[in-house]
């Protein structure tokens, strides 16, 4: 397959078979996170491999209770180390300061994600299937706790990855017009841009579990994998917020937006704790 195909026919997968990966595949992924681009070359990056069942259900667990988590047979978890190179910069009595860098903490962020999407489609291509888990930073000092991180480390995503046992069919994406702007940016009128995403997301008059298969996988993985309700409660959820067009879905059932903006405190704190501090 051309890597033209492989990507426009990935998919996060978040049901696994439970067969091992090979240590030398293991070795290649790393290897492909390792040799991604990085600002300056720096090269602020860690990856802690987690595979021992039991510490599988902890990340799972500390994640909020993701099963897929708990079934990849492999979770490899990104941090920005700035520890290592505060180490090395000391012992040539030279001074790192990319904990209180805002700069440097961007272009890290964006330094581990490049690293990350190469495993992604690398994985890919040896068969494996792959589904990123952004909920660890909400249980950063837990994260950090649990894996023995030190200061100025934390733990930004986790990439879990197995071989597939199903693959999710039906994810709406944007069109290509909606996303493109030539030589400069195009404004679109509001009736322009509900369209845009009426043609994404498509008609919330649906089934639900029609619409649960658009637009929120994860519930109907869920509950596939922990004969749990999630799906029961959303639907709930929906009837009590009169949750009307996609965009309510979205920002005030999903990700409520308030509740939202209140993770800043927790975020901020978290990153303290880890010695980062850009005010
Ligand atoms: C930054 C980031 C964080 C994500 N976090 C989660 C997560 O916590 N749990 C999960 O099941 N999927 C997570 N995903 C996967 C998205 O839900 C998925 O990419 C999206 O639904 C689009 O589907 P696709 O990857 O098949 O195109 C995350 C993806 C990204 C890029």
């Amino acid at each position: 397959m051309g890597l033209y195909e492989l990507i426009m026919k990935r998919r996060s997968v978040r049901n696994f078979e439970s067969q091992e990966i090979p240590e030398d595949v293991i070795e290649k992924l790393v290897d492909a996170a390792n040799n991604a681009p990085s600002g300056g070359n720096i090269q602020p990056l860690s990856i802690i491999l987690v595979r021992e069942p039991e510490r599988r259900a902890e990340l799972a667990d500390i994640v909020g209770g993701q099963p897929w988590v708990k079934n990849a047979p492999l979770s490899m978890i990104f941090c920005i180390d700035f520890y290592r190179l505060k180490k090395w910069a000391a012992t040539f009595d030279t001074q790192f300061k990319g904990e209180k860098a805002l700069s440097h903490f961007l272009i890290a962020y964006a330094d581990i994600m490049c690293s990350a999407q190469n495993v992604v489609l690398l994985a890919g291509e040896l068969g494996l299937g792959s589904v990123y888990i952004g909920t660890i930073q909400s249980s950063m000092d837990r994260g950090r706790e649990y894996f023995e991180i030190p200061k100025y480390v934390v733990p930004m995503m986790v990439l879990s990855l197995g071989y597939p046992r199903s693959v999710p069919k039906n994810v709406p994406k944007l069109e290509r017009a909606a996303v493109v702007h030539r030589e400069k940016y195009r404004v679109d009128t509001d009736a322009e841009i509900a369209q845009t995403f009426e043609k994404k997301y498509g008609s919330l008059e649906d089934t639900r579990e029609n619409y649960f298969e658009r637009t929120f996988v994860e519930v109907v993985e869920a509950d596939k994998q922990q004969r749990e309700s999630w799906a029961d409660s959303v639907k709930e959820e929906m009837k009590k917020l009169e949750i009307k067009s996609n965009a309510e879905f979205l920002f005030k059932l999903r990700y409520p937006t308030d509740q939202m903006v209140k993770m800043n405190d927790g975020l901020f704190r978290s990153l303290k704790n880890a010695g980062f501090d850009f005010s």
